[in-house]
């Protein structure tokens, strides 16, 4: 049977070159759209850069470029390894594209339009040296729990305790040493606790046709109310104040979306790319739009076991209230390891270079 289908791979973050896990997930996905293609299915098979966010912005500075110039000089070193492993992507785009702008900023004001959107004013730590509110990632200090100096703002790699930054002790920014003081701002919310989307999200994970048992099991663990009546499922901070690498939001002056927003919005804009590429800026993003809305149209995803609530809760939500079509099927897979169990890692020096496989 022929078949239509829009396919991607995750989008590897622009801070780095490929290293061996992202290259098992295109191989998998690979696989399976060549043999789609065999069968005389229609394939589209996308990937882009994930090009936002503060680690990029920061390394970027680091390097002394600016964080477009850095982005782009990671995407121009892909090629060796796509061709290398001879990796069938139809097209590869950016997540700071036009395309990825206004489809973000357009699913967001669907989503507002649909009352899903909140505010709220949060506390967080900023860096008063570099003027800007740090990523959780970018503060440190001693363990809450058992005093161990020089961990990250979110669990401990002595002890393992679980806390948020506010909760370290002697707490200072990874970026220039100060320390933080605790600042107000306003953050957008996506109302996932909305009882819409609750429900939405239940029927969708449930069906059997898109999701592995496995991970189906997982994922419900953020659905099922606990004994106090609340869900793991709460409303979801997608807003990020400047100075941020970003998609600006809409109608809000110095707010960024979040990097996981506009992150898998990636697929579609590197789809939409696609098909202007072959038809041109009208026709194109009117093939784009149609070939969307079709029913025949299959969506599927391959990722890795580290995003399943993205994919599998976030972004349905996200395509459903926004009015649009909810992938078909998520494949996830696990990761590479070495040493009996432990991921590859390239900072812990058991990454394998890709190249140097090849
Ligand atoms: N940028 C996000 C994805 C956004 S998708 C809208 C991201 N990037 S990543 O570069 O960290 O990971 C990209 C993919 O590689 C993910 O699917 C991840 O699971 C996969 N892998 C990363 N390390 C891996 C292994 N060691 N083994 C197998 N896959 C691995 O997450
Ligand atoms: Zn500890």
């Amino acid at each position: 049977m022929s078949r239509q289908l829009f396919v991607t791979t995750a989008l590897p973050y622009a801070n780095g070159n490929f290293h061996i896990g992202h290259i098992m997930e295109y191989i998998q996905a690979d696989t399976w759209v060549r043999h789609q293609r065999m069968q005389g299915s229609t394939v589209h098979f996308v990937c882009a850069d994930d090009a936002h966010g503060a680690p990029i912005m920061i390394a970027a500075e680091k390097a002394g470029k600016t964080p477009q110039q850095f982005v782009a000089d990671i995407s121009a070193g892909r090629k060796p390894y796509l061709d290398g492993f001879h990796i069938s992507f139809d097209n590869w785009h950016s997540t700071d594209a036009p395309e990825n702008h206004e489809l973000a900023q357009d699913i967001y004001r669907a989503l507002k339009a649909n009352d899903l959107i909140s505010t709220r004013t949060i506390e967080q730590f900023y860096d008063p040296q570099k003027a800007m509110f740090l990523p959780d990632r970018f503060i440190k200090g001693e363990c809450p729990k058992c005093g161990t100096k020089d961990q990250y703002g979110d669990n401990c790699e002595s002890c393992g305790a679980v806390y948020s930054p506010t909760d370290l002790k002697n707490p200072y920014s990874a970026l220039s040493g100060a320390t933080p003081e605790l600042r107000k701002s306003e953050h957008y919310f996506f109302k996932l606790s909305d009882p819409r989307c609750v429900a939405f999200l239940e029927g969708w994970t449930a069906d059997g046709n898109h999701l592995q048992t496995e991970v189906y099991n997982k994922i419900k663990e953020w659905l099922i109310p606990k004994e106090d009546g609340q869900r793991d499922l709460g409303d979801w901070d997608i807003s990020r104040d400047a100075p941020y690498f970003g998609i600006e939001i809409p109608d809000a002056p110095g707010k960024y979306f979040y990097v996981w927003l506009d992150a898998p919005i990636g697929y579609l804009a590197s789809l939409k790319n696609l098909f202007i590429k072959q038809h041109g800026a009208v026709a194109g993003a009117q093939a784009f739009e149609t070939f969307l809305a079709d029913p025949a149209t299959e969506q599927v995803h391959f990722i890795g076991k580290d995003i399943i609530t993205f994919h599998t809760l976030f972004w349905p939500a996200m395509l459903h209230f926004s009015g649009r079509k909810t992938p078909n099927v998520v494949h996830v897979h696990g990761f590479l390891t070495i040493n009996s169990g432990e991921k590859m890692s390239k900072s812990r020096g058991t990454g394998l270079d890709p190249l140097k496989y090849l």
